[in-house]
């Protein structure tokens, strides 16, 4: 910090912007609507993709879901041993949707997705 007394602080309109400006930035989804690629959902398990899981319980059958846990809301944040899992309870979610292990007590809700050549897309 230079506080020097006698030096007037000179308004510039040519400082520059701490940020640029922030007009076409992107949200985390992908606008095109592709969630991810199949090649990486791996069978028997999923992908969790900003607000979406993407599931492969078995060979070329995909399935999305919402991430948010139908327990207190959180957002799931992991797909392993087959579950899908919320941090904050510890519910657990089966790769259909359906719950493995509670507190939730509901299936996540669905999401309508379609495979589309490599991609996986929201239908
Ligand atoms: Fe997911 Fe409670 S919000 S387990």
């Amino acid at each position: 910090m230079r506080q020097r007394s006698g030096e007037p602080a000179v308004a510039s309109d040519t400082t520059p912007a701490a940020a640029p400006p922030n007009t076409t930035e992107p949200p985390a989804a992908p606008q095109s609507g592709v969630l991810t690629k199949t090649s990486d959902v791996p069978v028997g398990s999923g992908v969790i993709v900003g607000d979406v899981v993407v599931t492969q319980p078995s060979a070329g059958d995909f399935k999305g879901f919402s991430a948010k846990c139908t327990h207190k809301g959180c957002t799931v944040n992991a797909v392993a041993n087959g579950t899908i899992d919320c941090p904050c309870h510890g519910s657990k979610f089966n790769l259909d949707g359906t719950v493995a292990n509670g507190p939730a007590t509901e299936p996540l809700e669905p999401k309508a997705i379609s495979v589309d050549g490599q991609d996986i897309v929201l239908a």
